[in-house]
C-alpha cells in the first residue's frame, strides 16, 4: 500500500541544507537516487531537481521507517521527515553541496513505486550513457538526470535573458500564427489539411519571415518573437525539424544597426555563463570565411587555415593537378602541426573522410628529414619540399592536399579542418570565439538545372553596390550568369563554429522583390498565386527594414557546452525525424482521413 501525502508539506529541497541547518526538523521528497543497505542502517541519497541529500534509517531509532524502507529501489518517490544532523568524521562527501550533513529519519513515507527504470540514470561521464534511443523512448526518466535539467533550466534562462533585452529595448513582442501559408526559407514545408476547405492545406512556417516583414510594414517598427519553426529537411547534429528562433525586425535601419543588436543580444545571453564577448564582433566576409577556413562558419578557436597552393603548381605535368587548374579549379590545403607520423591508415580514413565532401582523393606530405608523400614519385622531392613551406610546414608537419572544382575543395578542407581538430583535440573549449560573417551571395547555382535559388530567402536585398549587376542579370539572359556574383545584404552571427543566427536587410521596394522572384525563376503569375498579399502589402509604403532570426537550440548548445541539440531540447525528434516517445508520426484513424478527403496512396499497417 503506498502512503499518501495527507497534511504533510515539504519544508526543504534536496539541495538546500547545510551544516547551519544542523538541528532543525525537516521534511524532504524526492526520488531514490540511490539505496545502500547496511543492515541496521539504510542509506538513500534522495534527488530532486535542486540536487541530492543523504538520509539515514536506522534500525534502533526508527524500527518502522527502516524496515518499510527495504521494499524501496530506484525511483521511488518518498517523503522523509527527520533532524538535520552532522555526518560523522571521514563520511563527508565533497562532491555533493549538502555533503557536511544527513537527515536521521524518523518517519518515511512511500508516495509511489517505480518500475526498474531500463537505463541507469546515474553514470559518471556521458560515454557510459545508454543507448540515446533508449533515452528518447523514456525521455520523462532522461530528464531527470542532473544533466538534462540544468540544460533545460539554461534554456529557460536564455529565453528570458532574450526577453529581457529586447524588452528594454522598446521591442514589442507579437504572435505569429502557426497556421498559415507557404514561408520558403529552404526547406520542404510541413502542411496541414483544411477539413473545412477540403482539398485546401495550411503550411507550417519555416520561420516567420513575411509575417514580420508585414508588421514592419504595420508600422511596428520594433519586433521580436519566440518563434517555433518548423522544417522539413534532412537532419543533422544541430538541426531538428521543429525548433525555435529568437526572430527580430527593425524598421528604417541599415546593417550596422542590426549587427549591433545582434551583438547585444548575443553578449548579454552569453553573460549567463560568465563569457564576455567583444562589444563589436570581429568580422569577416563571406568570400573571405570560405577562401580561409572553407566554411562560412568557421570555428576560430584553433588556426590550421586553408593554404593555396594553386600557385606553385601552375605549370604541373601531373595531369589530375593540371586538369583542375586548366578547368578554372584549385589546389589546397591544411597543415597539420607534428602529425608527420600519420599512418597509412590514418591518411586511408582521412581520404575517406574527405570523399564524403566531393573530393575525389586526397594527396599528402609527411615533412621529415626524408620527405615522404603519396605525389612523391610524381612531383619529385624538391617540388613537394617547396610545396610545404609555401603552405607554412616545418618538420614534422603533415600537409593534407586537396584538388578539384572551389566549392569541393572548400566543403573537404573545411570539414576536414574541424574533423582534425576534433580527433587531435585542438579546440580549447574555455574560449568561445564569435564572428560576424558578412556579404553573402545572393543565389545559390544548381549546376543540374542551372538555376539559382536565393541562398538566404527571396526577399533579402542585393547590395546597392551590385544592385546594377543584379537588375542586369535578371533583364537580359545572357548575363544570367551574373546572379551568381551578386552579394546580398545577409549576415551570419557564428560561435565556435556554429551558425547560431542568420539575417538580412529586407528587399523593401516592390519593383525589386519583383525582379527577384523573376531571378528566381518565377514566373509573375505563380509570385502572385504564392506571394500576392505580400506583393500587395509592399505598396502601401513600406519602411526600409531589415532583421535576423537565432536558433534558440544552437545558442543553447553553445552555453551547454554540448554538439548534441537535442540535449538542450525537452521532448527532441531523433535524427530520422521521429519522437520515440509518442510513436510520432503515426497513422490516423481512416474517419479523420475521410473527412480531410485524404485517400492515402498508401496505409501502413499499425
Ligand atoms: P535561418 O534559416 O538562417 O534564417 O534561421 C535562423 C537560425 O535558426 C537556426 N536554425 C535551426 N536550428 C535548429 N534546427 C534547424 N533545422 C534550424 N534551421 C535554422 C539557426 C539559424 O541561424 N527568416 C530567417 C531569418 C531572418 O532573415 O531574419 C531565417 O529563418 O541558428
Amino acid at each position: 500500500m503506498l502512503d499518501t501525502l495527507g497534511t504533510l508539506e515539504r519544508t526543504h529541497i534536496c539541495g538546500e541544507l547545510r551544516s547551519t541547518n544542523v538541528g532543525q526538523h525537516v521534511v524532504l521528497m524526492g526520488w531514490v537516487a540511490k539505496k545502500r543497505d547496511f543492515g541496521v542502517f539504510t542509506f538513500i541519497d534522495l534527488r530532486d531537481r535542486e540536487g541530492i541529500t543523504q538520509v539515514v534509517l536506522s534500525e534502533e531509532d526508527s524500527p518502522e521507517a527502516h524496515s518499510k524502507a527495504k521494499n524501496i529501489r530506484g525511483e521511488f518517490v518518498i517523503a522523509v521527515k527527520g533532524t538535520v544532523v552532522s555526518r560523522s568524521e571521514g563520511t563527508h562527501n565533497k562532491k555533493l553541496a549538502t555533503g557536511d550533513i544527513e537527515i536521521k529519519v524518523t518517519e518515511l513515507l512511500i508516495l509511489n513505486d517505480a518500475k526498474v527504470p531500463p537505463f541507469q540514470l546515474e553514470v559518471a561521464g556521458s560515454e557510459n550513457l545508454a543507448a540515446e534511443d533508449t533515452r528518447l523512448k523514456h525521455r520523462y526518466l532522461d530528464l531527470r538526470r542532473p544533466q538534462l535539467q540544468n540544460n533545460i533550466r539554461m534554456r529557460a534562462k536564455a529565453v528570458r535573458a532574450i526577453r529581457e533585452y529586447f524588452d528594454k529595448r522598446g521591442f514589442i513582442e507579437i504572435e505569429t500564427p502557426i497556421l498559415l501559408k507557404s514561408t520558403p526559407e529552404g526547406a520542404r514545408d510541413f502542411v496541414v489539411p483544411s477539413r473545412i476547405h477540403t482539398g485546401k492545406y495550411f503550411a507550417l512556417p519555416q520561420s516567420p519571415q513575411i509575417l514580420k516583414q508585414i508588421t514592419m510594414i504595420a508600422g511596428f517598427d520594433k519586433y521580436y518573437q519566440i518563434a517555433r519553426c518548423f522544417r522539413d529537411e534532412d537532419l543533422r547534429a544541430d538541426r531538428q525539424p521543429e525548433f525555435t528562433q529568437l526572430d527580430m525586425e527593425m524598421s528604417f535601419v541599415n546593417r550596422e544597426a542590426v549587427y549591433r543588436e545582434m551583438e547585444g543580444m548575443f553578449n548579454h545571453v552569453l553573460r549567463l555563463i560568465d563569457i564576455e564577448l567583444p562589444n563589436e564582433w570581429p568580422r569577416m566576409t563571406y568570400a573571405e570565411a570560405m577562401r580561409r577556413y572553407g566554411s562560412d562558419k568557421p570555428d576560430l578557436r584553433f588556426g590550421m587555415e586553408l593554404q593555396d597552393l594553386s600557385e606553385g603548381l601552375r605549370d604541373t605535368e601531373f595531369a589530375p593537378f593540371a586538369e583542375t587548374l586548366g578547368k578554372g579549379g584549385e589546389i589546397k590545403c591544411i597543415v597539420i602541426r607534428g602529425k608527420a607520423d600519420y599512418s597509412r591508415k590514418q591518411l586511408d580514413e582521412l581520404q575517406e573522410f574527405v570523399k564524403r565532401y566531393g573530393a575525389g582523393a586526397m594527396a599528402w606530405i609527411k615533412v621529415g628529414e626524408e620527405t615522404t608523400s603519396s605525389i612523391l614519385k610524381v612531383l619529385g622531392e624538391a617540388k613537394l619540399t617547396e610545396l610545404a613551406s609555401s603552405a607554412g610546414a616545418q618538420p614534422g608537419d603533415a600537409v593534407l592536399i586537396v584538388a578539384g572544382r572551389r566549392s569541393v575543395v572548400a566543403a573537404a578542407l573545411g570539414a576536414l579542418r574541424g574533423e582534425i581538430a576534433r580527433r587531435e583535440n585542438l579546440i580549447d573549449r574555455s574560449l568561445y570565439k564569435c564572428l560576424l560573417v558578412t556579404e553573402f551571395p545572393m543565389f545559390e547555382h544548381d549546376e543540374e538545372s542551372d538555376t539559382y535559388m536565393a541562398a538566404h530567402h527571396p526577399f533579402t536585398s542585393p547590395m546597392d553596390e551590385d544592385l546594377d549587376m543584379f537588375k542586369q542579370a535578371v533583364q537580359h539572359p545572357a548575363d544570367h550568369y551574373l546572379l551568381g556574383k551578386v552579394r546580398a545584404k545577409a549576415y551570419d552571427a557564428v560561435i565556435n563554429g556554429y551558425e547560431c543566427a542568420g539575417g538580412s536587410i529586407r528587399i523593401h521596394q516592390k519593383d525589386v522583390q519583383a525582379l527577384n522572384f523573376k531571378a528566381l525563376g518565377m514566373s509573375p503569375e505563380s509570385a502572385r498565386t504564392q506571394f500576392g498579399f505580400f506583393l500587395d502589402a509592399l505598396e502601401y509604403g513600406t519602411p526600409p527594414h531589415g532583421g535576423f532570426a537565432a536558433g534558440i537550440e544552437r545558442t543553447c548548445m553553445i552555453l551547454c557546452d554540448t554538439e548534441n541539440i537535442r540535449d538542450v531540447m525537452a521532448f527532441p525528434k531523433t535524427a530520422s525525424a521521429q519522437d520515440l516517445m509518442m510513436d510520432a508520426p503515426g497513422i490516423v484513424d481512416q474517419s479523420q482521413l475521410d473527412e480531410l478527403g485524404i485517400t492515402p496512396s498508401h496505409n501502413p499497417e499499425p
